[in-house]
């Protein structure tokens, strides 16, 4: 079982992936939509499950302030990324300079909160976790993962 810090690795990296790709699609429409469900399903399930697992966790550490605030820090940035995601599902001019501009701010919030996460975050889940802990928070973040998939599919067919 891999640790927590390598599954939020490695899903950082496929997100920042599609990200890029998003902002380079100025041409095709289609192309650019795909993209975008694409980053914005897996990067949806990634937040939840991240809050759960991980968030909480520091939230946890009520001896150490700066896990704390970094707990806190995480639900700020998570919930910047929602309201631009809803922005962008919202709009259905994908190649607009409007759209264009909100999808590149998205990619440059993820790109700060990816470093943040694997700088400080990670720092602090090594300092207060010990590696069997962190294999276990990575078995509950892909549970939160499964749950948070679940009640997205009931909430679309609900819709
Ligand atoms: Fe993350
Ligand atoms: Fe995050």
């Amino acid at each position: 079982m891999p640790e927590i810090t390598d599954l939020l690795r490695q899903e950082h990296d496929e997100a920042l992936t599609l990200a890029d790709r998003l902002c380079r699609e100025e041409e095709d429409a289609k192309a650019r939509r795909e993209i975008f469900h694409q980053l914005k399903d897996a990067l949806t399930l990634h937040s939840r499950a991240e809050e759960a697992a991980v968030y909480e966790a520091l939230k946890g550490c009520k001896d150490d302030d700066e896990a704390v605030k970094m707990g806190h820090e995480g639900y700020v940035e998570h919930s910047l990324v929602d309201y631009l995601f809803e922005k962008l599902t919202r709009s259905s001019a994908t190649t607009s300079p409007s759209w264009s501009a909100h999808a590149m701010v998205l990619k440059e919030l993820l790109e700060h909160h990816v470093e943040e996460e694997q700088g400080e975050a990670f720092d602090l889940l090594e300092k207060h976790f010990d590696a069997a802990a962190r294999e276990k928070m990575a078995q509950a973040f892909l549970v939160a993962k499964d749950s948070a998939a679940s009640s997205a599919k009931s909430s679309r067919s609900a819709a």
